[in-house]
């Protein structure tokens, strides 16, 4: 029978009722202007600084909130989103007061187009930058790291994880070498967030960046850490709200909306996810029962909810539209979203050929995933599968023949 199954959590996530509710009052209630004097105003800026709190607490921030002047934050800085999350980290803190000078910056070739385009718009307008290569389960390499890495380095920023794999990376390690060379750390933590436990001080990230509809909050607000200390440049330029670095009045029920989602991500979260990942890998075990797939990203240090694969002979979108037929919502590296057939970078960086880079499928679950979900899953893709190979010219007598694939080409 066929069901509705959202499998595509990496992409967003739905609201959960309690941040729902949370979130009304501050929208039709107190929907003062945190800037404004008179109570509801005050109201609204009480809540944001509870909901900085609750962000600082949930990232183990030393100093969340500003005590001594609630007008300017301590070291949770909100935005619109991840990615202005992102551009600020990047671009803030290499043209701001605190790089005193240098002029490289280093990231990997896996990041999200957030950071790699403002690294590539940087490059343009003169900075040097690295983009560190990643093994094939998607690990970025320590070595090359430490060999390109220099007293001219001002910021390494790389993800926590990876966005399309799943793949975890040793955020520890890299901030040690980071720090070493006098260079600060920042991490992409939106698909980390909420999904594994990350604590700021522990790990030694400078600068982090988060967003609440991938660990269900709201779409259209995200914060960025910044560590005490750290002056950054000015994204936005207007009321001075965010400690002049985000300006914009303040889109208090999603900060509140924010603050309640990652209370509730990070309470519980080993059983929470504990369930996700015994989901997650019921999933892989069914789908690498079809011949001729394979997983991406590392099968060991990987989200918890994330389950990729590429199958030989197949075409990632075709799947996606088969599969949505089924009721189901996945997603691929391989979409041609901009009219060129390229796979991702992602999968071209762990060095997948282009071929089976076409067929790549991404099902990412949440805790309110089922089993039967998992099954139904299964079911359907190992359906769906075999029938486009059935169709496919590239597949002859039961398996891929690649002499076919270049033929087309
Ligand atoms: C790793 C990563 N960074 C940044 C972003 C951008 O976040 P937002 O959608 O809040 O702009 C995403 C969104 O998919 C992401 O996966």
């Amino acid at each position: 029978m066929k069901r509705f199954v959202y499998a595509d959590n990496a992409a967003t996530t739905p609201v959960s009722e309690h941040v729902f509710e949370v979130m009304k009052p501050w929208l039709t209630e107190f929907y003062g202007n945190p800037s404004s004097l008179y109570r509801i105003g005050q109201q609204a800026k009480n809540a944001v600084n509870t909901a900085r709190a609750q962000v600082g607490k949930a990232l183990n921030a030393a100093e969340p909130i500003n005590e001594a002047n609630d007008r300017k934050p301590g070291e949770i800085i909100f935005t619109g989103s991840g990615s202005q999350a992102d551009n600020l980290a990047i671009r803030g803190f290499v043209e701001g007061p605190s790089n005193r000078g240098r002029r490289h910056i280093i990231t990997s070739k896996i990041e999200h187009h957030a950071v790699l385009y403002t690294c590539e718009a940087l490059e343009k307008e003169g900075w040097r930058v690295t983009y560190l290569d990643v093994d094939k389960l998607g690990r970025i390499d320590l070595d090359q790291l430490r060999s390109v890495i220099s007293d001219d380095t001002a910021i390494v920023s790389v993800m926590a994880a990876n966005n399309e794999i799943g793949t975890i990376q040793d955020l520890k390690a890299i901030s040690e070498i980071a720090h070493a060379h006098g260079a600060v750390f920042h991490t992409d933590a939106v698909q980390a967030v909420g999904h594994m436990p990350i604590d700021v001080q522990a790990m030694g990230i400078d600068l982090l960046s988060l967003s609440a509809h991938k660990f269900r909050g709201p779409k259209g607000v995200g914060a960025l850490y910044c560590r005490k200390g750290i002056t950054l440049k000015p994204s936005v330029f207007g009321g001075g709200q965010e400690r002049g670095w985000a300006s914009g009045t303040e889109n208090v029920a999603g900060m509140v909306g924010l603050g309640a989602a990652i209370e509730d991500a990070v309470s519980g979260m080993d059983e929470k996810m504990g369930y996700v990942r015994r989901l997650t890998d019921r999933l892989i075990e069914g789908v690498m029962k079809i011949p001729y797939t394979h997983l991406t990203g590392d099968p060991e240090n990987r989200l918890p909810g994330t389950a990729s694969f590429v199958f030989e002979a197949i075409e990632g979108e075709g799947l996606i539209l088969r599969l949505d037929a089924c009721g189901i919502c996945s997603s691929t590296g391989s979409a041609c979203s901009t009219g060129s057939l390229d796979p991702s970078h992602v999968l071209m960086a762990i060095g997948l050929p282009h071929e089976i880079a076409h067929g790549s499928l991404r099902l990412t679950l949440g805790e309110q995933n089922t089993e039967e979900d998992v099954d139904y899953m299964v079911e359907s893709v190992t359906k769906v599968v075999d029938g486009l190979r059935a169709m496919s010219p590239v597949w002859v007598n039961g398996r891929p023949d690649l002499t076919a694939a270049s033929n087309l080409h």
